[in-house]
């Protein structure tokens, strides 16, 4: 008889999805981040841990968008790096492109690297304020050992053009730009290595909401020129509909949904996908006299001390006795459409 090994069988399952037949790019498994808190004598006892990502699934297409949503400390920025490789998982799996990559090192590592980069909210901290654009772009090529000088420059210029920024100001420094500028700047620099993959981590978060738009038109535009697969941060709900293909919705280092964004945003599940949802405006004036907001008792509870069963119950309208006892699953309730709470399933 022929046997398959089962490992066989589920790096096959890994690279392409049975419902969609679309590629899977990157497929995220009980991904966990804690942060060690430590004490006593120089700091050698572990007391706690901030759970920072507290198990955490799910899996990106080749091409799309997953937008990853939810309020400020959910643990957003922490799943972007931890996928990127940036911190080590406490414990789960990343693969990309079906590869395993928590456990790599060296020249593996770093040939991953390149297919992966991050973009960050914030361009005036995260662009090195004494060196020049030119230099701030090309860095990458030259931590990396490509081409010679000549072809570094001639790569920078076309990055720079790329992001539609003039390669003549390639000797100025990023004070010279607005917020919108240095965003193109960090993007070029992220290009650089030609990545598959990008997490943008509230990119237009620090902008004015003037230029935000045409860093998404910009965004959108790399995704079609370069086949660009995107993980999209932002800590709230208004921007990502049109960007996004689906949403991931976050809360206290949990996955609380995920669905396709029209689905997300006609028909959200979640108690708190409500709330988020509840406080964008809606563009019919008709329908934004009507829209109520539901308002969130309280806080974030502390990624320290998360509450026992659901980690939403502390502040959700809806909870019955079951989410103060038992931490809801992440299911399928419609098609594409998954949802962790007690009171849908
Ligand atoms: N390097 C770190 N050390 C300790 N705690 C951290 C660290 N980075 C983030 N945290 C904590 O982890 C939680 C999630 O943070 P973060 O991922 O930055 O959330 P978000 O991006 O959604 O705002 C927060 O409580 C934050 O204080
Ligand atoms: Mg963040």
């Amino acid at each position: 008889m022929n046997q398959v090994a089962p490992d066989t069988l589920s790096e096959h399952a890994g690279a392409t999805s049975s419902e969609t037949g679309r590629e899977i790019i990157l497929e995220v498994t009980d991904l966990k981040k804690y942060f060690p808190i430590k004490s006593g004598v120089l700091f050698q006892r572990e007391v706690a841990a901030v759970k920072a990502v507290d198990g955490v699934s799910f899996k990106i297409f080749q091409g799309e968008t997953l937008g990853l949503v939810g309020e400020s400390g959910c643990g957003k920025s922490t799943t972007g790096r931890t996928i990127l490789q940036l911190y080590r998982a406490t414990s789960g799996s990343v693969k990309f492109r079906g590869q395993e990559i928590t456990s790599l090192k060296g020249t593996s590592m770093r040939k991953m690297r390149r297919e992966m980069q991050m973009v960050f909210q914030d361009p005036y901290a995260s662009l090195n304020p004494r060196m020049s654009v030119g230099r701030i772009v090309g860095e990458p090529l030259v931590v990396h050992n490509i081409g010679t000088k000549k072809e570094r420059e001639e790569r920078v210029a076309e990055l720079l053009k790329l992001v539609g920024l003039n390669p003549y100001f390639v000797n100025r420094y990023p004070h010279e730009f607005s917020g919108g500028q240095r965003q193109r700047i960090g993007l070029a620099r992220s290009l650089a290595l030609n990545p598959s993959f990008i997490v943008a981590d509230e990119p237009i978060s620090a902008l004015d909401v003037s230029i935000q738009a045409q860093v998404v038109n910009l965004l959108e535009q790399l995704q079609d020129d370069l086949g660009l697969t995107y993980l999209f941060i932002a800590h709230d709900l208004s921007m990502v509909r049109h960007l996004c293909d689906r949403v991931a919705v976050m809360y206290l280092g949990k996955i609380v949904e995920i669905a396709e964004s029209e689905e997300l945003y006609t028909n959200p599940l979640h108690p708190y996908t409500q709330a988020l949802l509840s406080a964008v405006p809606v563009p019919d004036p008709v329908v934004e006299e009507q829209r109520q907001r539901i308002i969130l008792k309280g806080d974030v509870p502390s990624p320290i001390n998360p509450p026992i069963g659901c980690n939403f119950n502390t502040r959700c309208p809806v909870a019955v006795d079951v989410c103060h006892e038992e931490d809801p699953k992440l299911e399928e309730v419609l098609p594409s459409h998954w949802v962790a709470c007690h009171r849908v399933v």
